[in-house]
């Protein structure tokens, strides 16, 4: 696959030498603007193009612990594959973030999922962490915004519960191409009432399956 939807290299190592510090003293790390336009924008459309009949229902837990929960997150998902060209570049993409934060940071990041996720108005996901301890082998989880002009009045932000007692709230507005990466076991973190259509990508990193402990 081209790699031509991607920053210049040196613009991408800048991105992933900042995202690395970030998880290294904070364990998360807030970006304006991350991808390429391109990325940007060919992501945008297929979010806006995504008919939202396809989009199944977002499952709480686990396997046999999967419960359709409304009273925790109503937002609709749709798995990203490599069926489409910027499934594939931006599987691409963080790929090559995953490659970069293993050799910084050596966490063995192994595996990479992500989707697509529509919060109409209404939509929330109440304060959770995306991995316990012990219970899941995912280990850094990645948000990236794809709204435009998205104003106060359409509220909707993520909201990281950060610093020694998950105490600082950083209130995170949802706007296109501002991209979060956080440990996922570490960052209690939330979705606020939406007022509008939201549209976002939330993926993890996980490690490889023999690694849970
Ligand atoms: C999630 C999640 C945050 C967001 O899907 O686990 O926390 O802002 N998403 O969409
Ligand atoms: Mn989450």
């Amino acid at each position: 696959m081209s790699t031509n939807t991607d920053l210049p290299d040196d613009e991408n190592n800048h991105l992933f030498e900042q995202i690395a510090r970030d998880i290294q003293t904070d364990g998360y790390s807030v970006n304006t603007n991350a991808l390429s336009n391109l990325l940007n924008n060919s992501l945008w459309r297929e979010s806006q193009i995504t008919p939202p009949l396809a989009l199944q229902q977002a499952n709480i837990g686990r396997n046999a612990d999967r419960a359709l929960n409304a009273t925790v997150r109503n937002d609709k998902i749709l798995w990203i594959d490599q069926q489409t060209r910027t499934g594939t570049a931006w599987i691409a993409w963080a790929d090559t973030l995953r490659l970069s934060l293993n050799r910084s940071l050596f966490l063995g990041l192994h595996s990479f999922e992500s989707h697509f996720a529509l919060y109409a108005p209404g939509g929330f996901y109440r304060r959770h962490h995306d991995a316990f301890h012990g219970q899941s082998n995912r280990l850094l989880s990645v948000v990236l915004y794809l709204n435009q002009n998205w104003v106060a009045a359409d509220a909707g932000e993520l909201v990281l519960y950060t610093g020694p007692n998950s105490t600082t709230e950083l209130v995170v507005k949802p706007e296109l191409g501002t991209l979060v990466v956080f440990l996922s076991e570490d960052i209690a973190h939330e979705v606020l009432v939406t007022s509008k259509d939201r549209h976002s990508i939330a993926g993890w990193y996980r490690t490889a399956p023999h690694a849970i402990m």
